[in-house]
């Protein structure tokens, strides 16, 4: 099957810093593509480039064999790509139904106002938040902050989800709470590029697995081979980590 995504030797810099150096990853449709790696590996970088917030200095992104470079962020987000952001920003003094509302409205191609409610309600619903539509989204703990920075996402009812640390700084409840959902969202048919450092949620969920070290992809290949693969333990893990 043809990758969903395509990211084909992208390079990003920012004056004097390479973020990410000459990186192909391909993401195929249906799955959990983990991406991990120490802080500062590009990470993020790639999330901004992939969704047309940064623009490479060289290099493709191809979107169902589109290519998406240079496009802007709303045209990436209506043709499917959405994300979620390692710090969670709502809209705070907005309620979680207004603030899923907005992305629905804005993040889709044009629908009808009536149409963006259905598709905030859904969104609402798969996240579990129904019940809390009317709760002003700060008043919220980090767990239904990030279900309501997921909701938002998923408003706009993208094709492929990229996901930012969604379970950094919650409790081991909430992150298999989260997982779950991660996990109900892949089985609905999207598929989802997972940024995580917790390592327990991303080889444990990830059908594969991309390891980045200074803006580089030094490794790509199953969590098991991840796990046990001597530059990945040098790099990042420290020690080999064990799956399955
Ligand atoms: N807007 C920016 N301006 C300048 N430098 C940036 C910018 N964004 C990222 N960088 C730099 O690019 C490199 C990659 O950063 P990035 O945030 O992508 O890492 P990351 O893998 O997401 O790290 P973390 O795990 O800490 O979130 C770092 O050296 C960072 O300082
Ligand atoms: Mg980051």
């Amino acid at each position: 099957m043809a990758p969903i995504l395509r990211c084909v030797d992208i390079s990003v810099r920012f004056g004097g810093v390479t973020a990410l150096r000459n990186l192909s990853i391909d993401v195929e449709k249906g799955i959990i593509h983990g991406v991990i790696g120490p802080n500062g590996a590009g990470k993020t970088t790639l999330f901004n480039t992939i969704t047309g917030v940064v623009k490479p200095v060289s290099g493709k992104i191809l979107f169902e064999g589109r290519d998406i470079t240079g496009m802007k962020p709303y045209e990436i987000c209506k043709l499917g790509i959405a994300r979620t952001h390692q710090l969670i920003r709502p809209f705070k003094n907005m309620s979680v139904l207004e603030n899923v509302l907005v992305a629905a409205y804005f993040g889709s191609g044009k629908i009808k106002v009536s149409e963006s409610r259905r598709r905030a309600d859904r969104a609402i619903k798969a996240v579990g938040l129904n019940g809390f539509e009317d709760r002003p989204a700060g008043s919220l703990d980090v767990l239904g902050q990030k279900k309501v920075e997921i909701a938002r996402a998923l408003a706009a009812e993208p094709k492929l989800l990229l996901l930012d640390e969604p379970v950094a700084g919650l409790t081991q409840l909430e992150t298999d709470d989260i997982m779950r959902l991660v996990q109900s969202i892949k089985d609905e048919g999207v598929t989802v590029v997972l940024v995580e450092h917790v390592l327990k949620a991303v080889m444990s969920f990830s059908d594969r697995i991309s390891v980045l070290n200074n803006g580089e992809k030094i490794y790509e290949g199953t969590p098991k081979e991840v796990g046990v693969a001597p530059q990945v333990v040098e790099a990042y893990l420290g020690e080999e980590y064990g799956v399955g």
